[in-house]
């Protein structure tokens, strides 16, 4: 059979399957169709497989095979007993959103542009990936050359000349090349605007941020991106650098990226945060922190997102998110937190914040892929510090969730959330630096206990749902107290901060302390600071309810009030207050 292996051969004449994508987009696409104007015969046709009769699967051929999902298994087993495997088969493909099932990968030809909620209008970005005919079951090839990817700081000349070029390639690719520069960036403006349907529940749209995806997603996106930059210098051993944001030596913006003649360079950045200017990891445009404060808040924002606020792995990864989930179940501590802020401060200065501080735009920057190789080390880092706790979610509604990439050959591939657990297994590993905010455990600004008894504030039953437009103060009462050793190590208890809603469109950021009379609210160095709500704008915008919990055993025993019976919350709004409402607040314990 003819073999289509490598880019040049894949210019083949357009598809006859090419009309049929035509009339499956949606109509609001096909009338808006700048992607596909032109002379047909030179839309080019990529990821066609060397044997896709054999391997290439569509989506609907993938999902008959339910029975390789563990998860929906049990599920039928629980429903129907042995026995009645082809009904259970069908129940389970209803596309019903009542039955959970893992978020699959989108279909390609029902993407669309989005639409503003607000304005009712079309949106101005098309994102949107070229179409392919095939798709093969993505396997994690044996690994022959571990990729080395070095602390962005600490990596020298000759490594940043490799990857300039490499960059410098990828924007000379043709332009509908899936692997080209913009159509890169373009994979995450579509996996996060919205603009794809989930698969088994047409109602709710696809978003990878802002849940339990987050770090596998992400995973599987620089994974491609740096095969690709590596196999365009013809270097199998080249490795992304990690923005050591975590790090006093790495936090400013990386020198070789702030030089304008490099393919490295972005001018939609914020002027004012060139080196040596330290990157705010609590950064709200609004509400910066004072300069002095920057270093001492970076650590002990640090120890809360990867020690102190992440004893169950739900509080690391983010919310359940699954076929049927609205958008925006719940974002993870270093999510919603160190990463939020280093997009923000990155980006132009202005409310959409592009490059960086948007995500429709924020692959267009070159230090995205850096930045994002730090979130993925921290990753790691967070698994090799559980010891022998667990460390991942076992279910299949998770480890089963499958995207679609283009690999570097241009190939689209199928992939799924339980290969990307193991770094290693994946090819690559981080340079080791060392971690000055792992002992950083924060000291109390006042240690003193029964703080909420004296301090007038009304009861948190009494006073939500409201909005965040002023610093609000509330007492919560904690339905267990003097809790001993081993209650703490059976059970996290966690302060949840429910029906957050925010428009997806705005930069939001909130800060909440505990037991703090003082209010030093750029203060984050000390125990009271519980941890933060924080969100970047995308194009898109509409309305969601997000919810965030935040780690209450440690802090309450720096704090010394392990024995009260009521806690007092401040939620201080930062930046975009008007635009929170707050549906409430609980103590739990899981
Ligand atoms: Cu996909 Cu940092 O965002």
């Amino acid at each position: 059979m003819f073999c289509f292996n490598n880019i040049s051969q894949t210019m083949a004449t357009i598809p006859l399957s090419w009309s049929t994508h035509l009339s499956q987009r949606q109509p609001n696409f096909v009338a808006e169709p700048p992607r596909l104007t032109g002379d047909p015969s030179k839309i080019r046709r990529f990821a066609v497989s060397c044997n896709h009769t054999n391997h290439g699967r569509d989506q609907k051929h993938d999902r008959e095979n339910v029975e390789n999902i563990p998860g929906k298994l049990d599920r039928r087993n629980v429903l129907l007993g042995v026995g009645g495997l082809y009904e259970a088969a069908s129940l389970v493909l209803s596309d019903s959103p009542a039955i959970a099932s893992p978020v699959s990968s989108p279909d390609f030809t029902k993407c669309t542009r989005g639409t503003n909620l607000n304005t009712q209008k079309p949106l101005d970005v098309d994102c949107c990936p070229p179409l392919a005919s095939g798709i093969i079951e993505y396997k994690l090839p044996p690994v022959q050359n571990m990729r080395f990817r070095p602390a962005a700081q600490l990596a020298g000349k000759e490594y940043y000349a490799k990857f300039e070029k490499a960059i410098e390639l990828m924007k000379a690719l043709p332009a509908d090349d899936p692997r080209n520069f913009m159509q890169q960036a373009n994979v995450h403006c579509a996996y996060c605007n919205l603009t794809y349907e989930q698969a088994g529940d047409p109602k709710q749209k696809l978003q990878i941020h802002n849940c339990w995806h987050f770090y596998p997603w992400h995973r599987w996106y620089l994974y491609f991106y740096e095969r690709i930059l590596g196999k365009l210098i013809g270097d199998p051993t080249f490795g992304l650098p990690f923005w050591n944001w975590d790090h006093p030596g790495g936090m400013v913006m990386p020198e070789p990226f702030t030089k304008k003649d490099s393919s490295l360079y972005d001018a939609r950045r914020n002027k004012t945060h060139l080196p040596p200017v330290l990157l705010d990891l609590a950064y709200s445009a609004k509400s910066p922190t004072k300069p002095s404060k920057i270093l001492p808040n970076n650590l002990t924002v640090m120890y809360g997102e990867m020690v102190r606020n992440v004893k169950k792995i739900d509080d690391f990864y983010g919310e359940k998110y699954v076929t049927g989930t609205a958008p925006n179940p719940g974002p993870g501590t270093v999510e919603r937190g160190s990463h939020i802020a280093a997009h923000a401060w990155t980006g132009e200065a202005t409310p959409s914040g592009e490059d960086m501080g948007n995500f429709y735009s924020t692959g267009r920057d070159v230090i995205f892929y850096a930045h994002h190789a730090n979130v993925d080390r921290l990753w790691t880092i967070w698994r090799g510090l559980r010891g022998t706790k667990p460390k991942d979610y076992t279910e299949a509604d998770w480890l089963e969730a499958d995207f679609l990439f283009y690999d570097e050959n241009a190939q689209l591939v199928r992939v799924r959330v339980k290969d990307t657990l193991e770094n290693e297994k994946m090819g690559y590993v981080y340079q080791e630096v060392d971690l000055p905010w792992l002992q950083n455990r924060p000291t109390p600004r006042v240690k003193k206990s029964k703080v909420a008894a004296t301090s007038g504030a009304p009861a948190a039953e009494t006073v939500f749902p409201l909005k965040l437009d002023k610093v609000v103060k509330v007492l919560v009462t904690r339905p267990k107290k003097s809790r001993s050793k081993n209650d703490k190590e059976k059970e996290e208890e966690l302060l949840v901060i429910e029906g957050i809603e925010v428009d997806t469109a705005k930069f939001v950021r909130f800060d909440v302390f505990v037991n703090d009379e003082e209010d030093k609210a750029d203060e984050l160095d000390k125990a009271e600071y519980a941890g933060c709500f924080s969100q970047i704008p995308h194009k898109n915008s509409i309305n969601v309810k997000t919810r965030i919990r935040l780690g209450l055993t440690e802090l309450l025993e720096d704090l010394g009030s392990e024995d009260d019976e009521k806690i007092l919350v401040s939620l201080v709004p930062k930046d975009g207050g008007d635009d929170i409402s707050i549906g409430g607040i609980k103590i739990i314990y899981v």
